[in-house]
């Protein structure tokens, strides 16, 4: 018995050679390995040992039965391999085909927006400064000049908080004071950016968020011819070298004298369409010299020093370079109108 052993051990492992695929691998372990398979039959016959043969016999049983089972991992993860590989050279890979895109985010058009305004001030000198969106009445009008009874401190368009003379700010022009309180006596050169909150009616044109960029100079020699000469450079690089501007004579609390200063239309080229009402120009923001009030409570001496400040709206200037013609799109998240920029 121990030679039929040796002999089904030898043709087993044989066999096995020859296997090819993995499914006559199967049948192959049913034939050897299985319940029915050569070697458990021999098993079967254990009984027809004398007892001293018996220990010897099972111990190379066992022995070959280990074998045969190693040699079957062996044989399948080798065939296993072997497959996928001819399965990954058959179906071949084509190297042409596009990949596929994976979804990529951008910046928002206002923060494009930002960051050429932000660019161009910077290349001018001045620096961002920032200041809170939770502002207090002082900051936000009384320091700036508003009269008591001013309409903008009414109700409807300030958010008021559950804090006595807390709000959110109506405009940046409330970070003017604190950058020139944490400056003086050095002069000044800043743009504020900024959210902004109205509570108004939400339209087409207006809502109650937006941002806004203030700006602010003060020294000693400050004019408003530099007050010109800053904003209409900063116009021509933003819409085009071979943009006018124009001034137009405003009142802003906080500065005096105050002007307004519209670019002309880009789109007609100052001849007048419907983005500039047949006027040529388009209106992009409010502007003056810092009162001496304000001045004063920034901390400098209005005899010694003069200031020009401005602000603008970068939806406004994003609604007239891009044709948008709804400011709630900027805030509605609608990802196929963002997407678009
Ligand atoms: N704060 C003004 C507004 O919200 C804009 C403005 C106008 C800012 C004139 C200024 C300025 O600094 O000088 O409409």
């Amino acid at each position: 018995m121990l030679k039929q052993l040796d002999t089904i051990y030898a043709d087993a492992l044989e066999s096995l050679q020859a296997v090819e695929e993995t499914t006559v691998l199967d049948t192959w372990y049913r034939d050897n390995l299985g319940k029915k398979g050569q070697v458990y039959l021999l098993t079967r016959q254990i009984g027809s040992l004398s007892k001293e043969e018996r220990p010897l016999f099972g111990q190379q049983l066992n022995q070959v039965k280990q074998q045969l089972q190693t040699a079957y991992e062996t044989k399948l993860a080798a065939l296993k391999a072997a497959e996928l590989e001819a399965k990954m050279a058959a179906d071949g890979l084509d190297v042409t085909l596009p990949g596929r895109p994976l979804p990529q985010g951008g910046l928002h058009i206002i923060t494009q927006t930002l960051r050429d305004i932000y660019r161009i001030f910077g290349d001018m000198g001045f620096q961002i400064y920032r200041s809170p969106d939770v502002e207090t009445d002082a900051y936000n009008f009384e320091m700036l000049n508003f009269p008591p009874h001013h309409p903008a401190r009414d109700m409807q368009d300030t958010f008021y908080t559950s804090q006595k003379d807390v709000i959110l700010r109506t405009h940046t022009s409330a970070g003017q004071i604190r950058a020139m309180q944490e400056y003086h006596p050095d002069p000044v050169r800043v743009i504020l950016p900024g959210m902004c909150y109205r509570n108004e009616q939400i339209t087409t044109r207006s809502e109650i968020q937006f941002t806004q960029v203030e700006g602010l100079a003060v020294g000693h020699n400050i004019t408003f011819t530099d007050l010109k000469g800053t904003l209409t450079e900063f116009a021509r690089r933003l819409f085009g070298a071979d943009r006018n501007t124009r001034f137009r004579a405003s009142y802003f609390p906080f500065t005096e004298p105050s002007a307004e200063m519209d670019v002309s239309c880009f789109l007609c080229d100052g001849k007048g369409c419907q983005v500039c009402k047949q006027t040529g120009w388009l209106e992009i923001l409010g502007c003056g010299m810092v009162h001496p009030t304000v001045l004063r409570n920034g901390g400098y001496d209005p005899q010694k020093y003069y200031g020009f400040a401005f602000g603008t709206g970068p939806e406004r200037i994003a609604m007239l370079k891009y044709g948008i013609d709804d400011i709630r799109q900027f805030w509605g998240n609608d990802l196929r109108f963002l997407q678009q920029f």
